[in-house]
């Protein structure tokens, strides 16, 4: 059962790789260094400062740097941490999702720790300025103890602080150790605990891949979705399809979002529901046993995932009660009417799936949209640097327009989850 989360800072908690290229520049500028490019500055990170900057220098000297003139590293060095601490909160930022996993993993009496290669007196400063200090029940750096990871030291010292902050006794199994550089996996690994691979941080992905992970998603932030299973000891009821999205990396709803929407399904009496992308079954499973009285229809266009969904319904005896189609929402004739429609599929095509099924609602009829703040860029575009996510997320601040204006329907938007909505005919 897992209770203590221990992250890696760099790459994990924070996209810091543009500041930390600027200082170490900024640092060979000062001393009549060659620049590095960008790119290599990130190969060189993830065994601390003193290695980076050792190999930066290696790299701007064409491998003329003196090793053996320790004086002159050192001088370097300490430029490098004064330039650094006094520029880390220029361009960096907080991972999208982050602030919203840390707050979820406190609000369910989980521990955090973090486990750094960098000064810890930087990672706090940078934590502090993004208000997130507060969940970390303690920050170890370099300057802690004698050996960095990926020796299994820092993980074994940051929980036995734990332990002594709370009385605890939590030992290797309660824990996981999540990070984006070969380090993380390797320190995780020595100290016997789970570990998990962010491939989309600064570190050497294809390095990172190797270490074979227990689990492997793009951002931290997904593991806000599976808190439950991991605080599992038994099976709990489907958690082996959770276990299944998680390992496949099959997108499932966030668990308060589908809370909310299994409060709306009872509150109103729902009784007839389709959903647009069922993945895998998860949400139709979980709606369709709110009462033996609900029916549910259910398209995806990927053929894997709709045969592990049909036998899903299958293993939960619910095809009398679930029907599932195979094909793409938007070309595929669905017949009926329904009180709820659930659009959970691209993103891109949400206002076309709006138009093409608003006509498939009963008198009362609602359509529900999920993932409208995209792991909170959509209120903060500045979380991601990547060219195809800020297309999605412009795709979804249209979307949410097009809901604000529209003449025909009236929507009500809820910050639970990943960013719910609910869209009601307007009343003549
Ligand atoms: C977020 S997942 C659905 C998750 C599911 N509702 C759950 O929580 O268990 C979105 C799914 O929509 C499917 N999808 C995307 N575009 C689609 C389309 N045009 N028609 C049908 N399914 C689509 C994807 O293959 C994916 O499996």
């Amino acid at each position: 059962m897992i209770e203590v989360y221990l992250f890696d800072c760099d790459g994990v908690i924070i996209d810091s790789g543009e500041d930390i290229a600027d200082a170490v520049n900024a640092t060979f500028e000062h001393f009549g260094y060659w620049p590095v490019p960008f790119e290599n500055v990130m190969s060189f990170i993830g065994n601390g400062a003193k290695m980076l900057i050792l190999r930066a220098l290696k790299y701007s000297t064409k491998n003329h740097f003196d090793e053996s003139k320790t004086e002159k590293l050192d001088e370097i060095l300490k430029f490098y941490l004064e330039y650094y601490y006094s520029h880390a909160v220029v361009k960096t930022k907080l991972y999208a999702g982050i602030r919203e996993l840390l707050k979820t993993l406190k609000e369910k009496n989980k521990k955090i720790g973090m486990l750094t290669n960098k000064p810890s007196k930087i990672a706090k400063l940078i934590l502090e300025h993004f208000d997130v200090a507060k969940y970390f029940d303690f920050i170890t750096g370099p300057d802690e103890i004698t050996h960095m990871k990926p020796s299994p030291e820092g993980l074994e010292f940051t929980v036995a602080k734990i332990n002594e902050k709370y009385g605890t006794n939590y030992t290797a199994e309660n824990v996981i150790m999540i990070g984006d550089s070969k380090v993380d996996i390797q320190a995780g690994k020595a100290y016997g605990c789970k570990t998990v691979a962010c491939r989309g941080g600064l570190g050497n992905t294809e390095e990172l891949v190797k270490e074979n992970a227990d689990l492997s998603f793009s951002v931290a932030s997904e593991i806000e979705k599976f808190i439950d299973i991991l605080s599992m000891d038994d099976e709990g009821e489907n958690s082996w399809i959770k276990k299944f999205a998680m390992k496949n990396e099959v997108p499932i709803m966030q668990e308060a979002g589908s809370e909310f929407i299994c409060d709306y399904i009872k509150k109103h009496n729902i009784k007839n529901i389709l959903e647009i992308g069922s993945a895998i079954g998860y949400s139709s499973i979980k709606f369709a046993k709110l009462s033996n009285d609900i029916k549910v229809t259910t398209i995806e266009i990927d053929y894997e995932r709709y045969m592990a969904a049909c036998s899903n319904f299958k293993d939960n005896n619910l095809t009398d009660r679930i029907t599932i189609f195979h094909g793409d929402a938007l070309t595929y004739e669905i017949p009926g009417e329904f009180d709820l429609i659930f659009i959970d599929a691209a993103k891109a095509q949400y206002t076309k799936f709006f138009e093409k099924f608003k006509n498939q609602l009963t008198e009362n009829g609602v359509i529900v949209s999920d993932n409208l703040s995209f792991h909170g860029m959509v209120e903060d575009l500045s979380l991601t640097h990547n060219y195809s996510t800020i297309k999605l997320v412009k795709k979804i601040r249209k979307y949410i327009d097009f809901l604000k204006n529209n003449q025909e329907f009236d929507t009500e938007f809820f910050k639970v989850g990943d960013g719910v909505s609910i869209s009601k005919r307007k009343k003549l």
